[in-house]
């Protein structure tokens, strides 16, 4: 249970505070240098509409997607079937809860990464130096009615709009998963076959404002270690894709999503398609919420390069292991550029 004593969430120490602690500093090597990051535009990562996937325009929504996961590793959707009222509810709900009085939001606090449902702040709190600008709600969401009882009652409503909106996302996901399958030449429902009973998990991401934005990050520089990941954010910039050596502003258009291939898919398509670096920096004024569902393999389902992708000219890169073994990986070495991956290579002599 939360501590009683210290600030333990970042939202109630940041208000009021004119300068950044000294733990959220970053080395002068490793700042976000907000004056070189270039701005999205519709050329740098691709906004593909999903309309007619399942009629006419199947094949070439494909090849899109296909383009976007080898290129880009990252592409934004529209006309993706989740009605405009369900998105501004979630968002509401997030906006409500991390305004909730302190002593309300801590009664889901836990520092604890195995916990499934939990509030905290940073990114791992046992294992970090530097923290990151930014609390967050993290949920498991599939199946739902494992997880649901476990989850905030406050807002009153949290339950009911959260988990239709997590099984919005979960169709939307399986249909992108099939595309996908699709684009890398393999079965429709490969990619879902091969997930064991599947996971889905949801932050709620809320960065306060920050006095200092230079000094510090949201998030560093990390790739995701899920499956695929389906970004909500609100109006306010701070993601940034790495794209060709620079960081990259993805700035927010209403009624999309952004996805991005994570580091499983990566595996599974024996690297052609890439878990990309991003990272979320802040701002001076204005808070920001994002929220990603992260889709994922359930933890004892067996991840490999599918055998379909293998041949003479391409040797499986990786070996395979259980997502519950990457997982852990991930959470105890802490958000580095390196990506996790490279652990589980098949070291070619
Ligand atoms: C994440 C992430 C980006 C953002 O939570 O993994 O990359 O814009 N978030 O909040
Ligand atoms: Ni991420």
């Amino acid at each position: 249970m939360a501590p009683a004593a210290a600030k333990v969430l970042l939202t109630d120490l940041a208000s009021g505070i004119d300068r950044v602690p000294d733990n959220y500093i970053r080395s002068e090597a490793d700042r976000p240098n907000l004056t070189e990051v270039e701005a999205s535009d519709a050329s740098s990562i691709p906004l593909v509409d999903l309309q007619g996937l399942s009629g006419p325009n199947r094949d070439d929504i494909i090849r899109q997607i296909g383009r976007a996961c080898q290129q880009d590793g990252f592409f934004q959707i529209k006309n993706h079937g989740i009605p405009e009222e369900k998105v501004q509810a979630i968002m509401n709900i997030a906006r409500e809860f991390f305004h909730l009085p302190e002593s309300e939001r801590l009664k889901n606090y836990s520092d604890d990464p195995t916990k499934s449902t939990r509030l905290s702040t940073s990114f791992n709190l046992k294992t970090e130096t530097v923290s990151n600008w930014r609390d967050f709600l993290r949920l498991h969401c599939y199946p739902l009615e494992e997880y649901m009882q476990e989850w905030p009652t406050n807002p009153p409503s949290f339950r009911k709009e959260v988990g239709e909106y997590c099984t919005r996302v979960r169709e939307l996901v399986l249909k992108l998963l099939e595309a996908i399958s699709e684009s890398l030449g393999l079965e429709r429902e490969y990619i879902s076959q091969n997930l064991g009973k599947h996971g889905q998990h949801m932050a709620m991401n809320y960065y306060p404002p920050c006095p200092q934005p230079e000094l510090t990050y949201g998030l560093p520089g990390h790739t995701d270690p899920n499956l695929i990941t389906i970004l909500l954010q609100d109006d306010v910039p701070g993601l940034q894709v790495l794209r060709n050596g620079k960081w990259v502003a993805v700035n927010p258009i209403p009624n999309t999503f952004i996805v991005n291939i994570g580091d499983q898919m990566q595996v599974i398509s024996n690297d052609k398609y890439k878990s990309v670096l991003h990272r979320a920096v802040v701002n001076c004024n204005t808070e920001r919420i994002s929220i990603p569902t992260f889709y994922c393999p359930s933890p004892e389902g067996l991840i490999r390069p599918a055998q379909g992708l293998i041949d003479h000219e391409h040797p499986a890169v990786y070996k395979s292991f259980t997502y519950e073994e990457y997982y852990h990986k991930f959470w105890n070495r802490g958000l580095r550029t390196e990506c996790c991956l490279d652990m589980f290579k098949i070291h070619s002599a």
